[in-house]
């Protein structure tokens, strides 16, 4: 497969700090963790460096920047403190995302008609940095519509509501969401946008979105530090690259 149509695979190392933190300590170690999977094909490194620190901590980003030789794809919510750390790190990147203390992973995607003084002034201030910013919004044209006003250059498709429908066996509600997501990402790339994906992917969703042919990059991370722990994790990302390609397979075959 060529490395054009080839879909880069980010993978989330957010709950081998959760892990961790359990016990308090270093063990397991994020950017152990990272350092498996770009051995094992991971494209890139994605982390959330939270409000609340209840995963990843200040230090586990600094370490993932100085020691990782890929992309470290640093998910924040677009606030002073934040902006501050991203500017001082200087990540390959920063995918914006919306932020509640009380839930327990990112439940929708962000309001960028409601924020978007707030989203502008952030995805600015990144930019100038030379830092790609991506904005993590739902497939609703009005919000991908917005994205692009805004000035940002990629947004990631929520699909959480999608694979959530099929895991609860509600076919009719996977079927609508699927075609959302689908229009959503004919949409982007029609305004510009480059098209990523994430929240909630295994290895049967992760493959279905791959034949998506917009999509550039999938962000993956509970499910594959999940499987882990009965495959290991370059098996598991080993064959969550298979499935990805096995989707994209299918779209070249067309
Ligand atoms: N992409 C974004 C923007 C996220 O916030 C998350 C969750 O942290 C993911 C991808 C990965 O989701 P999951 O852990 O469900 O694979």
């Amino acid at each position: 497969m060529s490395e054009t149509s080839r879909i880069r695979l980010g993978v989330n190392v957010d709950h081998v700090a959760t892990v961790r933190n359990a016990r308090g300590g270093r063990h397991p170690d994020p950017v152990r963790a990272a350092l498996a999977a770009i051995e094992a094909g991971a494209d890139g490194i994605t982390a959330h460096l939270r409000e609340d620190r209840r995963h990843i901590v200040d230090d586990d980003i600094a370490r993932l920047k100085a020691e990782i030789s890929r992309p470290l794809n640093f998910e924040m919510a677009a606030t002073p403190e934040m902006l501050a750390i991203a500017l001082a790190t200087r990540p390959h990147a920063v995918c914006l995302v919306p932020e509640k203390r009380t839930e327990r992973t990112t439940e929708g995607g962000l309001d960028v008609l409601a924020q978007g003084a707030v989203l502008g002034r952030a995805i600015e201030a990144l930019r100038k940095a030379s830092i790609r910013v991506s904005l993590f919004i739902a497939a609703d044209p009005p919000q991908i519509e917005m994205a692009a006003r805004l000035g940002a250059p990629v947004i990631e498709i929520h699909t959480g509501a999608w694979c959530e429908a099929i895991t609860q066996g509600n076919r009719a509600e996977a079927e609508s969401e699927w075609r959302r997501i689908d229009d959503g990402v004919r949409l982007a790339t029609s305004l510009a946008l480059e098209v990523h994906a994430g929240h909630g992917l295994d290895h049967a969703t992760a493959e279905r979105v791959s034949t998506l042919p917009e999509i550039v990059e999938l962000n993956i991370g509970h499910f594959i530090i999940g499987e882990a722990i009965f495959d290991g994790l370059g098996e598991t990302i080993r064959r969550m690259r298979a499935a990805m390609d096995r989707g994209r397979a299918r779209v070249l075959a067309r």
